[in-house]
């Protein structure tokens, strides 16, 4: 079975994309599956600090010095799922998609049911469209975050890969849009709702998964419904 490969992403940086990879991996790994979380966000990493690991080969090896993928898989044993992880390099806006495909065709060789790509916000960076099952476009449910987002889903659209909206941080501020609005203004079904919450601030500074360290929250249970939507949406496209 080919690996289903999800892309998080955003126009706007901060929106919570790095929060959602790292957790939404593990709950897919939680639900059984092979997963390698996968930070190709080379303008500003977070997967290393969130999670306080190091390796000796990162995603610029790969792309940079051909090493091949499987030699910069480290193993994330709370989480049980593997990681690649990336560093900051200013040569990433001078990659070929080219260099991006090929190393992205020999991590499909690995053979796990689940890659989750983390990205850097904007779409300067070369997107090898074929690589991606589906891209995430997580978005606050504000005006501004919204729209932005809705340019890199119509992108998306032009450029042949699936997308699907995730509102993160959603609250309770008087300011954000409902999710009934956001689906009016755009002719778009929210995938998921993810609600605000403290603890997620508080996993970063501990460096422990919001979903490791309470998986009943409110929070965890959203990321949870994501990875069985995503499971279904998987299984549908294999069809
Ligand atoms: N659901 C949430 N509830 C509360 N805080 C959140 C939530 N999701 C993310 N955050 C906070 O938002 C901040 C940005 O999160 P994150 O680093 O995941 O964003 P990002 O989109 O990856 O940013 P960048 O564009 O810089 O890569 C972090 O401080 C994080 O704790
Ligand atoms: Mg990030």
């Amino acid at each position: 079975m080919p690996s289903f490969v999800i892309r998080v992403s955003s126009l706007p940086g901060g929106v919570g994309k790095s929060v959602i990879a790292i957790n939404l991996a593990i709950a897919l790994a939680s639900l059984g599956k092979r997963v390698l979380l996968i930070d190709t966000d080379a303008v500003s990493p977070s997967i290393s600090s969130y999670l306080n690991v190091t390796a000796k080969k990162t995603y610029y090896d790969i792309l940079v010095n051909k090493v091949p993928p499987k030699d910069a898989v480290i193993r994330y044993k709370p989480g049980n799922i593997d990681l690649i992880l990336s560093e900051p390099f200013p040569i990433a806006y001078k990659l070929s998609k080219t260099q991006v495909e090929t190393a992205g065709k020999e991590g499909l060789k690995l053979g796990y049911d689940f890659i989750v790509a983390d990205t850097p916000k904007g779409i300067f960076f070369p997107v090898a469209a074929e690589l991606y099952s589906t891209a995430l476009v997580v978005s606050t449910p504000f005006y501004n975050s919204i729209m932005n987002n809705f340019e890199l889903h119509k992108w998306y659209r032009k450029s042949k890969i699936r997308c699907n909206f995730v509102l993160n941080k959603f609250g309770r501020s008087a300011n954000q849009m409902s999710k009934k609005d956001i689906e009016a203004k755009t002719g778009e079904k929210i995938l998921a709702v993810i609600p605000e919450d403290l603890g997620v601030e508080l996993s970063i500074f501990k460096k422990k998964p919001a979903f490791l360290i309470n998986r009943n929250s409110k929070f965890s249970m959203s990321i949870l419904r994501l990875a069985k939507s995503l499971l279904k949406l998987s299984k549908a496209q294999e069809k």
